[in-house]
Parts: structure tokens; sequence; C-alpha cells
């Protein structure tokens, strides 16, 4: 079959394919970056427009686009509704930036390690991704200083708020410097904020595009951790220069997102039932989180390190031993244990072994330590056989 040149960049998702395979009851998943079941809400469809079901506008429903726009400006970006595009999740956003900047070859800066789903979207389209290592505060600023001066990306990547994989928030200082150097180097910044709500300790998180001066930019945001996944609903605002662009290419792409989604969303969001919602989703996650870090101590201290997540739905472990954890998928999945290997965060995964991410919103507290003993007791019989 002639597909286009493309199709051979295509990667599967492992993350999809170990969750098809961690379908059964019995299975304890650290795997995927799902809401917890119990805590999504209860939504009411009968007062919806029958309107909504006809054809929308590309941009996206006014109302929504607003209220997103006048969010956004109480987080100190400067925006209008005219400059917010509502699309079918935040990875939606990726795919349109992707078709928007990279030609095969075209390089594009990420965090290492980085959202997985961004790299297959990138990498899609043929993009070389340089990659700029994270630190506990955010990415290293002389390489990322040294890939600017090296190189001209055709815009960075980030995510700047409670990570995924790492969980790291870039410290007030970093957010400042990184912003500094877009702007002298010139290059488009693309900030990706699906974690920003879920905070469970205090600090302050103010968005990089706030503080950019003349690069252009995207900002992107969804309901997904927030509200419903299965709404499909995110949005991104752009810089003037850009938006015209995307739009073109949303339109071409689906015409516009679900309005039946957008309307749902519109019910929720700044309002007094979706605060407390929120309120109740950050005590809830954050039990969870205290849970697995107590079941980590217990279970981890002499195999990993890590850094409590403040926020986000996940702790990222290092190995003191590295070895590949790929290979620890099947023995863990017969311990009725799955969990998401570190290396395809890594854009060359081969160089970045020894990395574990684990969500701790799936799994009740009442299973998480037997499942966690499991998960060591793997990687512990992986390490004896190498030491052998
Ligand atoms: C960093 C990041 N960006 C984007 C997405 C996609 O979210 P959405 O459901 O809005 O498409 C996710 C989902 O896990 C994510 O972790």
């Amino acid at each position: 079959m002639a597909f286009s040149e493309r199709i051979d960049r295509l990667k599967s998702s492992l993350i999809r394919e170990i969750l098809a395979a961690a379908q059964r009851p019995e299975v304890m998943s650290f795997a995927g970056g799902l809401p917890a079941e119990p805590m999504l809400p209860k939504v009411d469809w009968a007062q919806m427009p029958t309107s909504m079901g006809q054809y929308g506008m590309s941009e996206g429903e006014p109302m929504l686009r607003e209220l997103i726009a006048a969010q956004a400006r109480e987080l100190g970006i400067q925006c209008e509704g005219s400059q917010v595009l509502i699309v079918s999740g935040s990875q939606q956003t990726l795919d349109l930036a992707s078709k928007l900047f990279i030609d095969p070859g075209t390089e594009v800066l990420v965090e290492a390690p980085t959202y997985l789903a961004a790299l297959q979207a990138f990498q899609l389209f043929g993009a070389h991704c340089l990659e700029v290592p994270q630190e506990a505060d955010g990415p290293e600023l002389g390489v990322l200083r040294q890939r600017l001066e090296q190189h001209k990306p055709a815009f960075a990547y980030l995510i700047p708020t409670f990570q995924n994989p790492s969980a790291v928030r870039y410290s007030e200082a970093k957010r400042e410097a990184v912003a500094a150097l877009l702007d002298e180097f010139g290059v488009t910044l693309i900030e990706d904020e699906p974690y920003r709500e879920l905070v469970f300790d205090q600090g302050s998180a103010t968005p990089i595009v706030s503080r950019l001066r003349s690069a252009s930019w995207i900002y992107t945001g969804t309901v997904s951790k927030t509200l419903l996944p299965g709404l499909r609903v995110g949005y991104l605002i752009a810089s003037p220069d850009l938006f015209p662009y995307l739009l073109r290419l949303k339109q071409s792409a689906d015409l516009h997102t679900n309005r039946i989604g957008q309307w749902q969303a519109l019910q929720w969001l700044g309002s007094q039932r979706y605060n407390e919602h929120l309120a109740e989703l950050r005590d809830f996650y954050r039990l969870r989180r205290d849970a697995m870090q107590a079941a980590l101590v217990e279970y981890f201290s002499d195999l990993a390190t890590w850094e409590t997540p403040q926020g986000g739905l996940f702790f990222w472990l290092a190995l003191r031993q590295p070895l590949d954890t790929r290979t620890l998928l099947k023995p863990a999945l017969e311990q009725d244990v799955v969990f998401m290997p570190g290396e395809p965060f890594f854009s060359e995964p081969d160089r970045h072994p020894g990395y574990l991410r684990l969500n701790f919103s799936h799994v009740a507290p009442e299973r998480l330590g037997e499942g966690l003993r499991r998960l060591a007791g793997v990687i512990r019989d992986a390490l004896a056989v190498e030491a052998a």
C-alpha cells in the first residue's frame, strides 16, 4: 500500500497498548493519567438547547471563548476572546501546531523528559527534537541557552506546571529566565497546562507566555483533568500573528469542536459548583498522593529516588541502578501490576533508561501498598538477574 511518507514515522502509543492489556479488574494500574472514576462529576444534559446539535463556529462557542480569555487574563495573560480557539482536547493543539510549524527535519525544543503524545505528534511530522534536561525547578538554563545559540528551533514546547511525566513545577526564577531567553532568540513558545488546577500545596506559577515581550506564543489548556476527559474540550490561546493559521488548520481538521461538550463545559467553568468540585478534587488527590508517598518510602527507598509532587497526577522515579524499565512491563503484568516505563518520554528512549512514571490517582489507597510491593519485587528480581 502506498501511504504518505510520514506514516513510516507513525509510532504506536505504548500507553494505549498497556492500558488495553490492563483492562482486567484485578490489575492495579499506575500507568494512565486518568482522573479517578469516583471524582467524575454527575452532569445534567436536560437543559441543553436543541440548537447545540447544529453546526457551530470553527472558533468555538463565543461565550466559552470569552470566559476562557477572562480567566487567562486573571492569570496575567494579556488576551482577548478573539485569540481563543476551542479545540478537541489540548491534544489537538499539538496536532495543529505540528501542522503549522513542522516539516521533515524541523528542529523543535522539548524538555527531557516530556509528554509522550507530544513527541509522537511532533515526530509524525518529522521533527528533530532538541532535548533540554529537566531539573527539580525547571529546565537546565545553560543547556537551554546553548541549544538556542546553536540551533533555530521552530518552537519550544514546555509544560511548566506539574509536568507530565516529571511533576516538576518551574520556579519563578526559571519562568522569568526561560521567557527572557525565548524573547532574546525569537523562539515561539507552546505552553501546555493541563494540570494547573490540580495543585496540592501552595506556590505561585504565573504562565510563561504572560512574561514574553516579543516572542510568539500558544497557551493551551483543557477540562480533561478537572471535569470530564470524555467531553474532549480544550482550548488554545495564541498570539495574534499565529491565530489565523491555527483557525484555518482547525477548519480543515474537523470544522469545529463538538458543541455538546462545549455547552457542558460552559455550565461548569467559573461557577461556584466548579470551584467546589476543584476543592474536593484537590483534597481527594492530595490524600492519594500522600498514600503513595508513604508506600514508596516503605518499598522503594533503597531502589529509587523521587521528589514529592506538589500537583498533577504522577510520581517520577529514578532507579538508583538504571535498567531498561520497558523490560519490567511483562513481569509486572504477570503480578497484576502495570506502570509506565520512563524511556518513551524521551525523544531518544534508549539513552535514558531507569525511570518510571507512577500515577497516584487511580488505584485505591487500600490496594496501593500491595501494588507497589509487587512492583518493587519485580524490579529487585530484574536487578538480581542483571547482577548474576
Ligand atoms: C501534558 C499533556 N498535554 C496534553 C494532554 C492531552 O489532554 P486532552 O485530554 O486535553 O487532549 C495531556 C493528557 O494527558 C497531557 O498530559
